[in-house]
């Protein structure tokens, strides 16, 4: 397998292309605009699969040819959809193992998409059978450069086909009904399976109070979608190995494990759909969870759109300039592609009024081809030298997809208790401070590190402390929350007292947890001076009442009857340092903590003097070359000075500069 860094010659900067849609006349049109749009590659046919098979044994290849040969003669390489995405109705109608059932219990009819039970032995057969055509078909072809598995994988199938492949799946994991029994804590509610039949899908009217098996039914699940996944995936490696595999991921999705999927992605790809004025640190949280997923490898931006979306309540416009800024930041994040959804403007049904680089008007006039061609001509010019390049973080927050099951399903300590806002509190304190922060799960190497934090780390799995403890005691900087080190991988609770497997490198007991209502409040009190914090901050959500073994206090609690208790502490491990925030501190308070934690390590912003609302963020190409990304995120102009006048904007081409100017949501590149 080529590697990501190797395979593009340019950044890729393209669309879902649906010809299927449109008659025949139109597609030399569209390779005329794709050309005055820049775009190099197009992403097809993601739906395509009953233009190519109307029916069992006929197969319609002929239209695809003549895209794809037009596309090639027009410059236009191709990132090609297995087209399994969305099955035929003939298929569902043929094989009725192959519509999902949902989690009501009620087996869906024809319709949709991504409505097919992964456990299907049908779905499973016709569809790499399909792949197999394909690829046979197209794997020589010049155009190929990526292959696009399915997509957007997800949905959960309640049916009885997948009740009884989740019997294997436990049965496989566990060895015996005792063990699930076990494992599971079916004594509770007298819930013990005598039976493996007992077991069955976690419908709503079915069972709901044993949190390890939603927890393992989404596991099941997810293995199961990858499994959908892997096959295709197999059939293509084994028909054209030099050709990169991706199918395209969504950031925080909840009900796939990620970091289990990436293992079997030769490239990550995902889709970015920020709502309007989502915070610049949000949408860099969602790129840097995509980026971790393959230690820092670079990825696709497979999907943005051009200007606005059909599915939120309000589809705002992207204003002028936005959606070129948002593409920077996805770059200074990791992308070396840039690819919208979608090329063409649909005429009908459900997404015609989502966002095109073509509109319904047809021409290269309206504003948004304007906005992309302009972009289209910058990246053309940026040529390879922003390919492959790795941020170079030495902060990380570990993000564990199973940990959020665990956090989300849990019953108490409180509704408000959620996981992915939880990590964006810290993500965001870091971004403020304009420090390289990596998201990574806690199974990756972190030797690279020296600031590790792991918001409410609630799930501890097996050798995770251990591996933990080894790092801090290596000289690292650990941090950790409240509701940490609680639960097993079965969501069962470690006995001996919270937080449970971390207790000894944190120095600290965790007696109690009070959950705080949206309207109460504490506050946490530093009597000495930490870094810039002094005096009190306030908190939320939920507060440990913890003793110190060992920890240094560094704040207490300011009000209720655990006033004057220990709310942030420190302990020596090593020759590392282990902090514990036994509540949820508010911005500012987290920001002067973790600036204090960074300046200690010496963890530095690549610029200093940076005014509000401006990101930079640094890439080290292959070649060794740091390139510094700023972006400008208010809409007014800054000024931003420089500390050498050495500096060189690829941009623009104007170089030894010693401050820049970027305009109401511009951005730089800037180079030595
Ligand atoms: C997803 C899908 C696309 C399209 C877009 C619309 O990302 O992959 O096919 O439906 O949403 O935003
Ligand atoms: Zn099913």
């Amino acid at each position: 397998m080529k590697t990501p860094n190797t395979i593009f010659s340019q950044i890729l900067h393209g669309a879902d292309y649906n010809p299927e849609q449109w008659p025949e006349a139109i597609w030399d049109e569209d390779v005329r605009l794709m050309q005055k749009a820049s775009v190099n590659i197009a992403t097809l046919p993601v739906f395509g699969w009953v233009s190519l098979q109307p029916a069992e044994d006929v197969w319609t290849f002929d239209w695809l040819d003549t895209v794809i040969d037009k596309l090639w003669a027009g410059g236009i390489s191709v990132c090609l959809a297995t087209a399994t995405a969305s099955q035929p109705a003939w298929l569902d109608a043929k094989y009725p193992d192959v519509p999902t059932t949902g989690r009501d219990g009620v087996k869906r009819k024809h319709g949709n998409r991504h409505s097919f039970c992964p456990n299907s032995p049908n779905f499973r057969r016709l569809s790499t059978q399909l792949v197999r055509r394909l690829a046979e078909r197209y794997g020589e072809h010049p155009a190929l450069q990526i292959w696009h598995v399915g997509n957007e994988y997800g949905g959960t199938c309640y049916c009885d086909q997948c009740g009884a492949a989740f019997r294997h799946w436990l049965e496989h994991r566990y060895g015996s009904l005792e063990e699930v029994n076990r494992r599971w804590y079916t004594a509770f509610w007298g819930h013990t399976f005598t039976e493996w039949s007992q077991i069955e899908t976690p419908t709503d009217n079915g069972e709901g109070s044993l949190q390890a098996l939603r927890i393992d039914y989404d596991r099941f699940q997810s293995d199961s979608l990858l499994n959908c996944f892997k096959a295709e995936a197999d059939v293509l490696r084994q028909i054209t190995p030099n050709v990169p595999i991706t199918t395209n991921l969504m950031g925080t999705f909840k009900t796939l494990d990620y970091c289990k999927w990436a293992a079997e992605l030769d490239i990550v790809s995902w889709d970015s759909y920020p709502i309007k004025d989502a915070p610049a640190a949000d949408m860099a949280f969602q790129h840097a969870l995509m980026r971790g997923l393959k230690e820092g490898q670079p990825f696709l931006l497979m999907e943005q759109t051009p200007s606005q979306q059909n599915w939120q309540a309000h589809n705002a416009l992207k204003r002028p300039g936005i959606m070129r800024l948002w593409s920077y930041q996805a770059m200074a994040h990791g992308a070396d592609a840039i690819m919208y959804f979608q090329w063409r403007r649909g005429r009908g049904a459900t997404e015609k009024y989502h966002g095109a680089i073509v509109e319904h008007e047809g021409t290269d006039k309206p504003r948004v081809f304007q906005e992309v061609a302009a972009l289209g001509r910058e990246l053309k010019s940026l040529g390879a030298r922003t390919l492959g390049g790795r941020v170079p973080a030495r902060a990380a927050i570990l993000f564990d997809w199973e940990n959020w099951w665990a956090v989300e399903y849990s019953s108490g300590p409180s509704i408000d208790l959620k996981y992915v806002p939880q990590c964006q509190e810290y993500f965001r304190a870091l971004h403020g401070l304009h420090i390289p922060t990596d998201i990574v799960s806690p199974e990756a190497d972190l030797s690279g590190y020296d600031l590790i934090i792991a918001p409410v780390l609630t799930m501890i799995k097996p050798d995770i402390a251990e591996k933990l403890e080894a790092w801090t005691q290596a000289g690292g900087t650990f941090v950790t929350t409240f509701f940490s080190g609680i639960v097993d991988e079965t969501d069962r609770v470690y006995l001996g007292g919270y937080p449970g497997p971390l207790r000894r490198m944190l120095g600290i007991w965790a007696e109690e947890i009070d959950a705080l209502t949206p309207q109460q409040s504490n506050s946490v009190v530093f009597e000495t001076k930490f870094g810039e914090l002094a005096g009190a901050y306030s908190c939320r959500l939920l507060c440990d009442l913890i003793h110190a073994e060992g920890a240094a206090v560094l704040a207490t609690y300011g009000s209720d009857f655990y006033a004057g208790t220990p709310a942030v502490t420190v302990n020596s491990f090593g020759q590392g340092q282990a902090y514990y925030l036994a509540t949820a501190l508010n911005s500012e308070a987290l920001s002067g903590f973790f600036a204090k934690l960074c300046a200690d390590k010496a963890i530095v912003p690549p610029l200093p003097n940076l005014p509000d609302g401006v990101e930079v963020v640094p890439r080290v190409s292959p070649s060794g070359e740091t390139l510094l990304y700023l972006l400008n995120h208010t809409d007014q102009s800054v000024e931003i000075p420089l500390p050498r006048d050495t500096f060189q904007d690829l941009l623009t081409g104007q170089s030894r500069l010693g401050e820049v100017t970027l305009a109401k949501y511009g951005a730089a590149i800037l180079a030595e």
